[in-house]
C-alpha cells in the first residue's frame, strides 16, 4: 500500500466512493465523491495526542469488536495513509461544553469538525473494478448458535485472536472466560453449498483458511486438540493438498458430517452432534471453542457496480466475466476489467494473478491508443425514430444515449460502446435502427430462402452466434444423429431475432419456428436475452390472437457444449412438425398475409384480372 501510495503516477483516493462512470471504452468519465475525514491528512503526524484524550469508546471493527477504539482513530495499523480519521457518528463534536478535545490536544490543528464531501471529476481510459467480497453472516443458522453463545466464533474472529496484532496480543483465549481453549472445533461450508440457507456456491477459500488455522493452532499450542468437520476438503490448489497432509500429520482429526446442533454445558463448553457419515453414526463431541467456516459472498459495492456499470452478474451474485474462459478479466463491457473476489471468491494468489491481468489488459490498451471497435453495430434511421426511447432502455451496454423530447435530440448510439446484440433493432417498433451485417434484409432474405421449397416439411430455427450455433457445430462434429428437417438462421445474439423475423417465417409456411440463444447467464450480450424471452412470450399471445398455436413457436436454451442437447431438441421438434396440419399451416399463411399485405394486394390483383 506505501509503494502505491508514493507512486508518482496513482493517485489513491481514500474514503471515496465513485458517484457515476458514463462514457464509454478509452473515454470514461468518473465521479467521485470524497467523504470527509475531520482530520487534515496532509498534516496529521499521527502522534496520537488525538486520540488520547477522546473520551469515546467504540467497538473496533478491524478487531471484530473484540476491543475498543476511540471515536478519533486509525482504521488499522499498516492504513494508509497513516492518518487519524474522525468517526461523526460516535464523535460528542465541538461544543467544548460536549467535548472538542482531540481538537484542543493537536498541536497541529489538523482537526477540522467542518469538513464537508467533496467531488472530484476526471477522464479516464479504462476502469479496473476489485470491489473484493464479505463474509457470511451465520446468525440465521441457529442451531449454530452463532452471537447465543460466545465461544462460538466466526473464521474472521478467531484469526484476530491468532493474530499477533489482534487484541490478545496472538494469546489464543475463548472469549466467556479468557482461558485458553484445549479443544477446538471447526465447521465448514457455513453458509456455503446450501440452497435452502445462505448461498449455493463453494466459499472456495475455506477449505485452505482452515487447514492453514489448524497448522498455526498446532505450531503455537501443540496440546490444543483440533477437529474439523466437513463434508469434503477442497484442496486443489499448488501446494494446497501437501498442507492439507501435514495438517493431519500434525494430529489434526478431520471428520466428515456437519453437526446438526450446538448446545452450550454451564462451563461454557460446547456440544456439537454430528452424523460422521464415515461411520453412519450420531457423534457428540464436546469443545471449548468453535470456529465457524463461514462462506463469502459478494461486496456491497460490488452490486453497485453491476448496477452502474457492468450490469452483468452470474447466479451467485459476483460480477459476470466477457467470457470464462477467453477473456476472465474482462467486463462485457468494453475498457472495463476485473481483479480479485468483484468476480469470484479467490485466496491471494488468485487475486494477484488476476490483478496482475487486469493491470496489463488494461495496459495493453490504453498503450494503443486506439481501439478495435465491433464491426456489427446499430445505426440509427433518423427520419423514423419517434423518441420512444425503447433502445436506449434495451440496450445492456447503455451504448445508447437516450433521446431528449424537451431538446427535440434523437437518441444517439455510441458506436465505440455497441457490441452488436441487435437488441435495439429487434425492439424498436418504428424500424429506426438498423444493423450494419445480420440486417433486416440479409436475415428476411435468409428466411425466404430457406422456406422456398416445401415450407411444411421444415423447422426454421434462429440460433445465437456464441451457444446455440455453436451446440448445432458440436452435434455435427461429434457426428449426433438428428432429423434433417431444420434450417438454421444465424444471428450473433438471439435478442436480435425480430418478432417479424418469426411471423415472417409463418408467412411463408414453416410449420415449426424455433429461437434459441445461450442460457441465462452465458449470454454474450449481458442481458440481451432476458428481451429475446420477453419478445417471444409477446409473440406467443399473438399468435393465439391470431389462431395459430403457439407450440408451433418454441424457445430452448441450448449452450455450445451441449450437442446432445441441440440434437435432442431438434428430433422433439420434429415429432411436433409431423403433428402440423397443412390446413393449420394454409390458415396461418393466409392470415399473416392478410396483415402484411400482400394477401390485400393479391387479391385486388386476381380481382382485377378477373374483371
Ligand atoms: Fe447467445 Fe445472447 S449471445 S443469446
Amino acid at each position: 500500500m506505501m509503494d502505491v501510495r508514493r507512486h508518482p503516477k496513482i493517485d489513491l483516493m481514500t474514503s471515496s466512493t465513485i458517484e457515476s462512470v458514463s462514457g464509454y471504452v478509452g473515454n470514461f468519465h468518473v465521479k467521485v465523491k470524497k467523504s470527509p475525514r475531520y482530520v487534515v491528512e496532509g498534516e496529521c503526524t499521527a502522534c496520537g495526542d488525538c486520540a488520547k484524550v477522546c473520551p469515546v469508546m467504540v467497538p473496533d471493527e478491524y478487531q471484530e469488536g473484540f476491543s475498543h477504539r476511540k471515536a478519533i482513530y486509525i482504521p488499522f495499523p499498516q492504513a494508509v495513509p497513516s492518518a487519524y480519521v474522525l468517526d461523526m457518528e460516535n464523535c460528542l463534536g465541538n461544543n467544548p461544553i460536549a467535548c472538542g478535545k482531540c481538537f484542543e490536544a493537536c498541536l497541529k490543528k489538523c482537526v477540522d469538525y467542518d469538513m464537508t464531501d467533496e467531488f472530484v471529476e476526471f477522464d479516464v481510459g479504462a476502469v479496473v473494478v476489485a470491489t473484493g467480497m464479505k463474509t457470511y453472516d451465520p446468525t440465521e443458522l441457529d442451531e449454530f448458535g452463532y452471537k447465543r453463545f460466545q465461544n462460538v466464533v466466526t473464521t474472521l474472529e478467531f484469526e484476530r485472536l491468532l493474530s499477533e496484532g489482534g487484541p490478545t496480543g496472538g494469546h489464543l483465549v475463548r472469549p466467556t472466560d479468557l482461558r485458553q481453549p484445549r479443544r477446538v472445533g471447526f465447521i465448514q461450508c457455513v453458509g456455503s453449498r446450501s440452497r435452502k440457507r445462505g448461498n449455493a456456491h463453494c466459499g472456495n477459500i475455506c477449505c485452505m483458511n482452515t487447514v492453514k488455522d489448524t497448522l498455526l493452532l498446532s505450531d503455537h499450542y501443540p496440546d490444543v486438540e483440533c477437529t474439523v468437520f466437513y463434508i469434503d476438503i477442497r484442496a486443489f490448489g499448488k501446494g494446497f493438498e501437501e498442507m492439507f497432509v501435514r495438517s493431519k500429520e500434525a494430529g489434526v482429526r478431520y471428520l466428515r458430517g456437519i453437526p446438526g446442533e450446538i448446545n452450550e454445558t454451564p462451563e461454557g463448553n460446547l456440544v456439537l452432534s454430528a452424523e460422521n457419515s464415515s461411520t453412519g453414526r450420531i457423534e457428540n463431541h464436546e469443545f471449548d471453542m468453535v470456529v465457524l467456516s463461514t462462506g463469502v459472498e459478494p461486496s456491497e459495492g460490488t452490486e453497485d457496480e453491476r448496477r452502474k456499470r457492468t450490469r452483468s452478474k452470474a447466479p451467485d451474485g459476483f460480477l459476470l466475466e466477457s467470457h470464462p474462459k477467453l477473456k476472465p478479466v474482462d467486463a462485457p463491457t468494453k475498457g472495463v476489467f476485473f481483479a480479485g473476489c468483484a468476480e469470484s471468491p479467490k485466496d491471494v494468489k488468485d487475486s494477484v494473478t488476476q490483478a496482475s491481468a487486469a493491470a496489463s489488459r488494461a495496459g495493453i490498451l490504453l498503450s494503443k491508443g486506439e481501439v478495435r471497435i465491433e464491426a456489427v453495430t446499430s445505426r440509427l434511421v433518423e427520419d423514423l425514430c419517434v423518441m420512444c426511447g425503447m433502445c436506449a432502455k434495451v440496450c445492456p451496454y447503455n451504448a445508447i444515449v437516450p433521446p431528449d423530447k424537451a431538446q427535440g435530440r434523437k437518441p444517439v448510439i455510441i458506436e465505440a460502446a455497441c457490441a452488436g446484440c441487435g437488441t435495439c433493432a429487434a425492439e424498436c417498433r418504428f424500424g429506426a435502427i438498423e444493423m450494419r451485417h445480420f440486417t433486416d434484409g440479409q436475415i428476411t432474405a435468409q428466411i425466404d430462402a430457406l422456406l422456398e421449397d416445401k415450407p411444411g416439411e421444415k423447422i426454421l430455427a434462429f440460433a445465437c452466434n456464441w451457444c446455440s450455433f455453436a451446440g448445432g457445430d458440436g452435434a455435427g462434429t461429434a457426428r449426433i444423429q438428428y432429423p434433417p428437417s431444420q434450417r438454421i438462421v444465424r444471428t450473433m445474439c438471439s435478442g436480435r431475432v425480430d418478432e417479424k423475423f418469426v411471423l415472417r417465417a409463418f408467412e411463408k409456411g414453416a410449420a415449426m419456428v424455433l429461437v434459441s440463444g445461450c442460457h441465462f447467464s452465458d449470454c454474450h450480450y449481458i442481458s440481451a436475452v432476458r428481451w429475446t424471452q420477453k419478445r417471444v412470450e409477446r409473440l406467443w399471445d399473438k399468435l393465439e390472437r391470431i389462431g395459430t398455436r403457439p407450440e408451433r413457436l418454441q424457445l430452448e436454451w441450448i449452450s455450445a457444449a451441449e450437442g446432445v442437447k441441440f440434437a435432442r431438441v431438434m428430433t422433439e421438434l420434429e415429432e411436433m412438425r409431423k403433428q402440423v396440419t397443412p390446413e393449420e399451416i394454409a390458415e396461418t399463411v393466409r392470415v399473416l398475409s392478410e396483415k402484411s399485405g400482400a394477401g390485400k394486394k393479391a387479391a385486388k390483383a386476381s380481382a382485377e384480372a378477373q374483371d
